[in-house]
């Protein structure tokens, strides 16, 4: 059996994925990405890894710009359909990275925040990169979505499901710089940054695509997620709706460089 029949590669159990869903609903990812593919600022030739490149979109652009570029992904879905773009994309966890000094630089949207054991994935991409190698990375970060899973939360108590976790892991610029640098990158610069996102196919379908992994890991049945769901909506309206009825997310990204020394 190859790899991507074997199954998930995330040993994150909320993060769970359908190609079709990701792409349509959350287009918004990659294209709100591509200031962090100019922060990278790729080169032609150079070597580049794309930790958690989902549907490919990014790492595309990334080889658009002349890099070789490798993807890797926790989810068998995601990187089909990034391998259906022509890519280099493989299954794989990252924060179990097996790559040797190979990289110029490694980067990363949208992903790490899925990746519970921080240590590890700096431990990785420490590892992967070259002397003197970059590390480029946005992420959720401190406050990301706390209307969202306060709602959350409290449609899951209702419907007899307390005490859940989100499973994601949301660090200020301090607590990313401590652990970089405790894992031996250098010139770590980072900022938080306040986005809330215009969210088209509206919060339901966000819901859907973005947190069907922590619902079924919670054993929330899929005629209960819709009622959960629902009235997680109802609860979100008065803070994230518009009064033309647009939804945002109140998204907070944590965006960062640093490097290997030399
Ligand atoms: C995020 O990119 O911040 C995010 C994505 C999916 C679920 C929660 C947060």
């Amino acid at each position: 059996m190859s790899p991507l029949e074997r199954g998930s590669a995330a040993s994150n159990p909320t993060s769970s994925w359908v190609a079709g869903h990701y792409t349509d609903v959350g287009s918004f990812v990659p294209a709100l990405g591509a200031p962090v593919v100019d922060l990278l600022n790729p080169q032609h030739g150079e070597h580049i890894l794309d930790l958690g490149c989902g549907d490919g979109a990014l790492t595309q652009v990334i080889a658009e710009r002349g890099a070789t570029v490798v993807g890797i992904d926790a989810s068998p879905d995601l990187v089909r359909t990034a391998q259906s773009r022509g890519l280099d994309a493989r299954l794989g966890s990252g924060e179990h990275l097996e790559f040797d000094e190979e990289f110029d630089a490694v980067f990363s949207n949208a992903a790490l925040h899925w990746m519970l054991d921080a240590d590890a994935v700096v431990s990785g991409v420490v590892k992967a990169l070259r002397p003197g190698g970059r590390f480029v990375v946005e992420m959720g970060g401190f406050g990301n979505i706390a209307a969202v899973l306060t709602a959350l939360s409290a449609s899951m108590e209702k419907h007899g499901y307390p005490g859940t976790s989100p499973g994601q892991f949301y660090p200020t610029v301090q607590q990313y710089d401590r652990i970089a640098t405790a894992g031996g990158l250098i010139d770590f610069a980072g900022e938080l940054i306040l986005r809330p996102t215009p969210l088209e196919s509206g919060m339901a379908s966000w819901l859907r695509t973005f947190r069907q992994g922590f619902l079924d890991h919670h054993g929330v049945p899929p005629e209960r997620q819709e009622l959960v769901i629902a009235d997680t909506v109802e609860l979100l309206r008065p803070a994230l709706c518009d009064v033309d009825g647009n939804w945002f997310a109140d998204y907070v990204r944590l965006r960062f460089t640093a490097r290997k020394p030399s």
